[in-house]
């Protein structure tokens, strides 16, 4: 990611400011599949919304994102409503390091919602603990049907999460129209 591209999310979070937020729709349905406690990394995690949510529940959450004002965001957003969040400055598009030495921990759950790596992705399954998570939830190339935005590049293939985790075990997989309006895939595969 060029610099200019991290100051162009600055602004974007700068612009929305620290507001409720509610989390992405999967962890709410299809919380039963996910831990209560230990460790999670919300990758690309953004103004916190998520990392809200899985503090809520239990989680000890570390927030990684190329944005400090969306890191700031994130702090402030956990901070009041009284959880602690440990926040770190990664470039999770580095091709020459898919998976920063900060993040070299073994979690319990990895979160990526609506950010889109494969290597960061394929990355994953070396990092979870056995039995730990991986969630995703992404838009697929039909939410072009209805919105402009994220172009293509910025898409899912339909049917191709699944072939982006490795050995994970996959243990819910679907793609639709989700309550946001959007199309989405959802994932979640275990170690
Ligand atoms: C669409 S937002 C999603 C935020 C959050 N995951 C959520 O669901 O609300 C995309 C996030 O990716 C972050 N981002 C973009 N490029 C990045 C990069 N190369 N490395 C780390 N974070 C990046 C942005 O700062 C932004 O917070």
């Amino acid at each position: 990611m060029s610099r200019d591209a991290a100051t162009r999310w600055d602004r974007r979070h700068a612009a929305r400011g620290l507001q409720p937020r509610p989390p992405a729709g999967i962890l709410p349905a299809l919380a039963h599949l996910l831990p209560a406690a230990g460790r999670a990394l919300d990758l690309a995690g953004g103004d916190g919304r998520n990392s809200l949510w899985l503090a809520r529940r239990g989680l000890e959450v570390t927030l990684a994102d190329v944005s400090t004002v969306g890191l700031e965001l994130a702090r402030q957003r956990l901070q009041g409503a009284g959880h602690p969040l440990r926040t770190v400055q990664v470039d999770l598009e580095d091709p020459a390091d898919p998976w920063p030495a900060p993040l070299d921990t073994a979690w319990d759950l990895v979160l990526v919602s609506d950010f889109l790596s494969r290597p960061l992705l394929q990355a994953v399954p070396a990092h979870l603990v056995p039995g730990g998570v991986l969630v995703v939830s992404h838009p697929t190339r039909r939410n072009l049907q209805r919105h402009p935005h994220p172009s293509a590049r910025f898409l899912l293939d339909e049917g191709e999460l699944p072939t982006l985790v490795g050995e994970l075990e996959v243990v819910h997989h679907d793609s639709d129209w989700r309550a946001d309006g959007r199309h989405m895939a959802w994932l979640v595969a275990r170690r």
